[in-house]
């Protein structure tokens, strides 16, 4: 059994700013630390988009000194927050696609995990957060899988290609899904879609292919299925993905860290004989 890891929606501000009272900085952290101590195991580590929450480069400079010291692989995504050119100032040894898009494929075995690049633009205008993936990352997802065909593939990618129910989410989710899906029924060796954006952990099953969301590290989307406000938040504990890969099964899991936290270990609930 193989073991990754997977962070999504970090919103990671600067200068101690907070997002409905939380500190993106400190919940990272926080993650970062819960991971490391109780998945030392893991053998790569998925960081899936909204990195930041306005794409500054001062906040990609602090998801890096964050991760400097993380001691496993860690594979980069973007999201509708993030801005592909700052991203790529701070780390211009991050390898981009030929047609400079942060897709990423990792080979684990028999699995192979396909990080898209979903972030629609340049250019960025004000206030659109809808995904994208352009006729350049279609290629090369299908590029890609031309060596995938004995391979089980998980694809990740910050926007779902599917609504989610939530009517203010729905409208910004991946905006040309037929494209994607014409592609996953042509390869059954896509098992899972693993997804962000939503903040909130919702899995299922669309299109032939099953889906898992995860939370994000800071703040959360409250139940209210036909709110039209996209930035509704609320602060429910934070969350980050442990992916399962074994010869059977992708089993995804989300572990709520901060209700986690318990300074004596697991207690027992068996009654007495
Ligand atoms: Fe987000």
């Amino acid at each position: 059994m193989r073991k990754i890891l997977a962070i999504t929606d970090i919103h990671m501000r600067s200068h101690g700013r907070t997002i409905i009272g939380l500190n993106p900085l400190t919940q990272f952290q926080n993650a970062l630390s819960h991971a490391h101590k109780n998945h030392p195991d893991a053998e790569h580590l998925i960081l899936m988009g909204d990195l930041t929450h306005s794409g500054h480069i001062d906040e990609f400079k602090m998801i890096k000194d964050a991760i400097v010291d993380y001691p496993i692989p860690i594979t980069f995504m973007l999201g509708n927050h993030d801005r592909r050119d700052n991203f790529a100032t701070v780390f211009p040894n991050i390898a981009m696609t030929p047609t400079a898009h942060l897709q990423t494929r990792i080979d684990l075995g028999d699995d192979v995990i396909l990080c898209l690049d979903t972030l629609d633009g340049p250019p960025y205008p004000q206030h659109h957060h809808a995904g994208r993936l352009c006729a350049d990352r279609l290629n090369w997802l299908t590029d890609q899988l031309k060596t995938c065909a004995h391979k089980r593939v998980s694809i990740f990618m910050h926007h779902p290609p599917h609504d989610v129910g939530f009517a203010g989410m729905d409208a910004i989710k991946l905006q040309n899904p037929t494209d994607l899906f014409t592609i996953t029924e042509n390869h059954p060796e896509i098992r899972h879609v693993f997804a962000g954006h939503i903040h909130r952990t919702i899995s299922g099953h669309t299109n032939g292919v099953g889906f898992t969301i995860f939370k994000s590290t800071c703040h959360q989307m409250p139940m209210t299925l036909d709110a039209d406000d996209s930035s509704l938040s609320v602060p429910e504990p934070a969350a980050y993905g442990i992916i399962l890969l074994t010869p059977d099964s992708i089993i995804a899991h989300s572990e709520d860290y901060e209700l986690a936290i318990q300074p004596d270990g697991p207690t027992s609930d068996a009654l007495p004989d």
